[in-house]
């Protein structure tokens, strides 16, 4: 099933610096960039803006210690902390203690110990408070856990009357420039620029009742390493996954899937403009024929299972191929070269890696693995053992090769 398109989400905490009157035009620009945004106020925030101003901004009601610890019957450091990415602007030097100390004590600290998105942090202060070792110290500790850091900037700092030097908070238009880039960092540009990319990874499961199912331990590696590659080679990439224990990739469409039937129906769409189709798939290729609505309980002696076949999604884009390149994979165990060679001829792929999962060091799961390619005509190319990525990096060469040469031009001059 494909996830509905959901706005972008940013969490604003305002912390207790005079920097905090710039959080609204922050608010602000974040929603015109298309974010749905909530905001925290820390006590020491409300000093400097109102929390009208800033509800008004963000379009939510603002969160407070006093809306934390009223009569919400929701953990709303936990609901908060899911955010698509998080910035701390006006971040004054005890914030920055707090969040480094793992302090949990009011709902901007509990929020940040329990954020799973990139964190920014836009301080603003004094500074000689800035320099201070206790404040650089806590600065580095958020950095190794890979926060970011905007600023503070060079500058008049606040209306205080400190005078110039070091500690002006950056300015909105910069903060959001500083978010997107965190969240989507520019696209890359290579040999696969203006190409589209599809790819499909990990097993399927084909369900036998609500709670039980057919699949395999296909862990979905080779295929987010071919759409890491494809990406980072300036490819627009759509990686349609079934049930794996890996992220979404930034920099790319992911879509996640259950059964055969899912992939075929996303993998068919997605392919409809596709330059290049990879089918690292490990399609399940029957499916029950009477998926049961409930919980079957067990019954004494055997049981049967009715199973009925799949459609085989690689030789479906092989029977409508156009001008795309089309790969596919194949497991054997025995006669690999002969019948590699006869589903690449059979399923119309430009080529098939070929792999072993008897072999030591490549079998499911692994980070390297040992392929074979084999042409449809039967001519095949064992390649090294590599790490999956360098396989991943390799089926693009030779993707490129094909597409070239249908061309009738050197891959240098495509
Ligand atoms: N494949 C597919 N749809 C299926 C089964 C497989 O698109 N229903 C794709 C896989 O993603 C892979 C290739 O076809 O790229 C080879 O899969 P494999 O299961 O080895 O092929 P089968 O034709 O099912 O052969 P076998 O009889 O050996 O299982």
């Amino acid at each position: 099933m494909t996830e509905p398109e959901r706005s972008p989400t940013a969490l604003v905490i305002v912390g207790g610096s005079v920097a905090a009157i710039k959080s609204p035009g922050l608010l602000r620009r974040l929603r015109e960039a298309g974010y749905v945004t909530d905001v925290i106020a820390t006590r020491a925030a409300l000093a400097f803006v109102t929390p009208l101003s800033l509800a008004t901004a963000a379009g939510r009601v603002v969160a407070t210690d006093e809306t934390w610890f009223g009569a919400r019957p929701d953990a709303q450091h936990l609901s908060l902390a899911r955010a698509g990415v998080n910035v701390i602007v006006a971040a004054s030097a005890d914030l920055l203690a707090r969040a480094a100390h793992g302090f949990a004590g009011d709902l901007a600290s509990a929020t940040l110990l329990s954020v799973t998105g990139p964190v920014l942090w836009v301080p603003a202060m004094n500074a000689a408070m800035w320099r201070h070792p206790a404040v650089q110290a806590n600065v580095q500790m958020l950095k190794s856990w890979g926060h970011t850091f905007l600023g503070p900037e060079v500058g008049a700092f606040g209306t205080l009357g400190e005078g110039s030097g070091l500690g002006r908070m950056a300015e909105p238009e910069e903060i959001v420039a500083a978010v997107l880039g965190l969240v989507s960092p520019p696209l890359p540009t290579g040999d696969l620029t203006g190409l589209k990319v599809v790819v499909s990874a990990g097993p399927t499961r084909e369900y036998l009742d609500p709670v039980r199912f057919i699949s395999n331990p296909s862990s979905g590696k080779m295929g987010f390493a071919v759409a890491e590659a494809a990406r980072d080679r300036g490819a627009d990439v759509v990686l349609v996954s079934g049930p794996v224990n890996l992220p979404d990739p930034p920099g790319m469409r992911t879509v996640r899937i259950g059964t055969a039937l899912e992939l075929r129906s996303e993998v068919l769409d997605a392919a409809q403009d596709a330059d290049i189709v990879v089918m690292t798939a490990a399609v399940a290729d029957y499916r029950a024929a009477d998926q049961a609505v409930e919980k079957q309980a067990k019954v004494a002696g055997d049981v049967q299972i009715h199973l009925t076949p799949n459609p085989d999604i690689l030789a479906e884009l092989g029977q409508h191929k156009g001008e795309r390149v089309l790969i596919g994979f194949a497991m054997e165990t025995h006669a690999g070269v002969e019948r590699a060679a006869s589903k690449a001829t059979r399923k119309n792929a430009d080529f098939i890696l070929l792999n072993y999962p008897t072999q030591a060091g490549t079998a499911f799961g692994g980070d390297d693995n040992q392929v074979t390619l084999v042409r449809p005509g039967g001519e095949s190319d064992a390649w090294p053992r590599m790490s999956k990525r360098e396989v991943g990096e390799r089926i693009l060469d030779e993707a490129l090769r094909i597409r070239a040469e249908r061309a009738g031009v050197s891959p240098g001059l495509t």
